[in-house]
Parts: C-alpha cells; structure tokens; sequence
C-alpha cells in the first residue's frame, strides 16, 4: 500500500514528502480498514493535510483525533506540555485551557499529571467533537466549556484555576505570507488570526487572572518568536514574575507567569 501511495503522491511532492506523508499515513491508518484509500489519495494530491485526511495527530506520545475545525497540533506545543508537567508533578490542580481546540496541551497534560483535572474552552462549539474524543482516548477528568473569552462578562460564569494554559490565536492577517499555503487553506483561521492586536489573548489572560488566578498559581503561554520584544515589554507592564524559553530550534516560544 505504501509503495503505491508514493507513488501516486510524486505526481505532486519530490520524493521525500511523498514518503514522509505516506509514512505517516500508514502510520496514522494501523488496524483500520483502508476503505478510502483512493478517495484520501485524491485529497493528499489537493494538498490536504494528512493529519485531516486520517483524523489523527502524533502527540506528546499518543495519538490523538483532529479534524478540520482544530488547529493541527504542533511540536512546539508538546515542549509547553513538558514544561507544565515537569513543574507541577503530582499536583491536584485545577486547571484552564483557553483555545483548547482539540485538547492536545490540556489533555496531555492531564494525562501526566493524574491528580488534576480540567476545563478546556473555546469559542468554537466544533471542537467539542474532538476534545470529547481525546477526553475518551487519554481517560482524564476534563470538561469542555464553549466560550468567547474576549467577552469579559463571559468571565463572571468562570471560577478560579490553580493553572492557567493558552497557546491562543497569534497571527496577524500582516504575516499571512510567513504561512505555508495549506496552513492558511485548511487549518481553521479562527485558531490562526487576531483580528489587530497579535498580543489580546495574552493580555486579556493576564487580566483575566488577576480575578481567577489562585494565590501561588501559575500561567503558561506559547509565544510567537515574532512578538518577543513585544511579549517582554508586556509583561513588565504586570505584577508577575516571569520566564521566557526557547524552543527546541532556539526560538522564543514559551513564557510562563507566577505571582510575586
Ligand atoms: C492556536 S489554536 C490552539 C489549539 C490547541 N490548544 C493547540 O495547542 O493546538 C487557538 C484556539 O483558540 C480558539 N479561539 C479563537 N478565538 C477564541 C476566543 N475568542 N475565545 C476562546 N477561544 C478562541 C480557536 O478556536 C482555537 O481552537
């Protein structure tokens, strides 16, 4: 089946990505019927992502369930998973996920830490389906909640959270062309775009936790590398102390927050 997936793909991709999305595939398709195989072949052609195609995301070691209205989870955000584990082992908190999409930072983290639970919200009532599928899969103690969190009278319904975690939306419509095209075609633009501000989410959280933020609790962002310099002088603008880290390939992208 592989061989003849490569060989279809190379229609449309060098040889190397024809073999690595059809590594992924097969790996994504184990121990299920390949019942759609032309039809997939099709949308792989068309470019559409692999992870859509077979409703299935390598995550933080599991495999975790996407579709079209969740952002594809990324790696950077399994270093932000790691983080959040590594500093709250065996910890019994409470904790809040905004822009949850398909769960994959809340849940895995749950899934560590197995004395927490959780609440994962988003604006998008769409992402239910695959934050409840990956609830199931992981089996940890999580509820969905479907909210606009820039509605600040929304925030009166939410009690207080021992941690708080985002990777909220932070592109602006400027930075479209640093996009690969089928980020933009097919990925939500909901999980992508602010609509001016690329920093709202995370001042809007900080200003949110100031009301529901326990005493001794903690905050944990992803960062745009982009917006570094920015994200810094923010920061100093509240009554946090904080830490930056860089990703893997050096880049900023994580910043966590703790009260003074
Ligand atoms: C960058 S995605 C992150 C998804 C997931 N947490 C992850 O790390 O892969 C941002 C998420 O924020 C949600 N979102 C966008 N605007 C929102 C809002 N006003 N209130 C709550 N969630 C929002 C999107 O629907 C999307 O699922």
């Amino acid at each position: 089946m592989k061989q003849k997936l490569i060989q279809a793909l190379t229609a449309n991709y060098d040889t190397r990505e024809a073999t690595s999305i059809a590594d992924y595939y097969a790996d994504a398709m184990q121990g299920r019927e390949l019942t759609d195989i032309e039809s997939d072949t099709l949308k792989l052609l068309d470019g559409y992502p692999v992870q859509y195609v077979t409703n299935t995301s390598f995550f933080y070691g599991h495999k975790l369930y996407v579709d079209e209205h969740t952002l594809i989870p990324r790696p950077e955000t399994e270093e932000l998973v790691h983080w959040v584990v590594s500093d709250n082992k065996d910890a019994d908190a409470e904790i809040l996920d905004i822009g949850t999409g398909s769960g994959c930072l809340l849940l895995s983290i749950l899934h560590k830490l197995k004395n927490a639970k959780g609440i994962g919200l988003d604006v998008d009532p769409q992402v239910q389906n695959a934050f409840d599928k990956n609830v199931d899969i992981l089996n940890v103690e999580a509820q969905f909640l479907s909210l606009d969190f820039l509605d600040k009278e929304a925030w009166a319904s939410l009690p207080s959270y021992d941690i708080i975690v985002s990777n909220p939306p932070y592109i602006s419509k400027e930075e479209v062309e640093r996009l690969g095209p089928g980020v933009f075609k097919h990925e939500p633009h909901l999980a992508l775009f602010t609509d001016d501000d690329p920093l709202i989410f995370y001042k809007m959280t900080l200003e949110f936790a100031e009301t529901h933020l326990k005493q001794g609790g903690c905050i944990y962002f992803e960062t745009s590398d982009l917006y570094h310099e920015e994200m810094e002088g923010m920061v100093s603008k509240y009554n946090y102390k904080h830490e930056f880290k860089k990703d893997m390939q050096g880049a900023w992208r994580m910043l966590k927050l703790w009260s003074q």
